[in-house]
């Protein structure tokens, strides 16, 4: 998983048009509408620099962040080491235990997509299961099959810059048809704006999209009930557009 230890670098220049905060009320209305007790406490899996996890602790939720890449974990230690109600842990979901059950885990901005082979899915969503408590909340997103296979992946480029530095991402799309991935190979070029010195890096991230009636099954097979699948950021069911798909569960009680 070097891949994200080096997107760490510029991982939250990447995305700063990206509404964080919008996302957090989003998932607050969503525990809301559907938890049966008051949640109070929050897993999230793939935390990565711990935006969400930050957001949610000021709407009043202790959080606990768990990523697989050292920095992102270094970097959401340093962004948030005055909120006394967040804990990062360095881990890999398909392994971790902290021997702790929450109200809600959450796994947010594809992290389940990043869990290629149905042996991972399984056990990301079983340490989902045994760290929550009966009638707690499983929230995660992911890639849709039916909106990648109808509007495929494109080659795409992103340009953005800070006082520091400027990044430019240039994302070819490969597919795999047979096993629902979708290779992402990015081709990165940061230059530093004093030095006019250029790194430039590749990675591939390897994605891949879900449909309703495989994620219902391995959602069944932990005996999580009453699921719900949304187009992300909607209450509103996924269509052949909704490249981003969200799933609510509850374990059983
Ligand atoms: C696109 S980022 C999303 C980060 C964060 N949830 C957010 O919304 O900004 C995907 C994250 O998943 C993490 N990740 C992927 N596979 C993982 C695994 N098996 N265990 C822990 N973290 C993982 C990566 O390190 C990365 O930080």
């Amino acid at each position: 998983m070097d891949n994200f230890n080096l997107y760490a670098k510029y991982y939250d220049l990447l995305y700063t048009d990206k509404d964080y905060s919008d996302e957090a009320s989003y998932i607050d209305a969503l525990i809301k509408k559907f938890q049966d007790l008051e949640t109070k406490s929050i897993l999230d899996l793939g935390c990565g620099t711990g935006n969400h996890a930050n957001l949610l602790s000021e709407l009043g939720y202790t959080v606990d962040g768990v990523d697989i890449a050292p920095e992102m974990i270094e970097r959401a230690k340093q962004k948030f080491s005055e909120n006394n109600g967040l804990n990062f842990y360095l881990g890999d979901i398909t392994k971790f235990n902290n021997e702790k059950q929450y109200d809600a885990v959450i796994s947010l901005f594809h992290v389940l997509s990043y869990q290629n082979s149905n042996t991972d899915v399984l056990k990301s969503m079983q340490t989902a299961y045994n760290h929550l408590k009966p009638g707690g909340l499983f929230i995660f997103d992911y890639w849709y099959g039916p909106a990648v296979l109808t509007d495929l992946p494109q080659v795409r480029t992103k340009e953005i810059g800070n006082d520091e530095i400027l990044v430019l991402r240039n994302a070819t799309p490969k597919m795999h048809y047979n096993e629902n991935i979708v290779d992402v190979n990015y081709a990165i070029e940061i230059t530093d704006k004093v030095s006019h010195r250029t790194d430039r890096v590749n990675e591939k991230h390897s994605m891949r999209y879900f449909f309703k009636p495989e994620l219902a099954l391995f959602l069944e097979h932990f005996s999580f009930t009453k699921c719900k699948f949304y187009e992300w950021m909607t209450f509103t069911e996924p269509g052949s557009k909704s490249w981003n798909a969200l799933t609510i569960a509850k374990k059983d009680i």
